[in-house]
């Protein structure tokens, strides 16, 4: 004998059902979550704002990174406003640019735009840490010359 069909059928179990509601309820949830989320407390503008363009204008990046992303010739800059305080980083920056230490090219900039650049990397500095990187300006010069392939790592610094 054939049986009746039952109210449900063809629907989906009640597990499943639940499960997707849930599911259907987290991405809802997550969804809220990531278009409400409040930017990183620090915001680009003005004159930081103006030093990020410069900052892709001169391909900065291009040898340098900001959280590891960018060129590798040169050193990350996230932290380098820690390194050498504000008026310091102005004065590493209008001698780097200037004279173009080591493998970066002098690179003409007037003292506003340089004045820009450091607020930008002021800013970027204030979002959070970079990456371990060599705290010493002696140690980086002295780190770009050494023969990495005859230090052993637990002398790395
Ligand atoms: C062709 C690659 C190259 C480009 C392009 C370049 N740099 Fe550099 N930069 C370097 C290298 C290499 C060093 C390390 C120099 C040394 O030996 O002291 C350096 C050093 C620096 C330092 C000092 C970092 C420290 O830890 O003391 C700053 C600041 C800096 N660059 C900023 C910039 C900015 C801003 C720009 C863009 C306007 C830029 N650089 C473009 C290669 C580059």
């Amino acid at each position: 004998m054939r049986q009746a069909p039952s109210i449900n059928a063809g629907m989906p179990p009640v597990w499943k059902m639940s499960l997707m509601a849930v599911l259907v309820l987290c991405f809802a949830v997550q969804t809220v979550l990531v278009y409400t989320d409040r930017p990183s407390a620090v915001r680009l503008e003005g004159e930081a704002l103006r030093g990020a363009s410069l900052y892709q204008q001169h391909n900065c990046q291009s040898c340098h990174q900001i959280y590891g992303f960018g060129g590798f010739l040169g050193p990350d800059l996230t932290n380098v406003a820690k390194m050498y305080g504000p008026r310091g980083l102005r004065s590493r920056l209008d001698y780097a640019l200037g004279s173009g230490p080591g493998q970066m090219p002098i690179i003409d900039v007037p003292p506003e735009d340089i004045d820009a650049l450091t607020a930008w990397l002021v800013a970027m500095d204030e979002t959070g840490t970079g990456q371990a990187r060599i705290e010493r300006p002696d140690n980086l010069r002295i780190a770009q010359k050494l023969d990495w392939s005859r230090v052993p790592w637990w002398e790395y610094p």
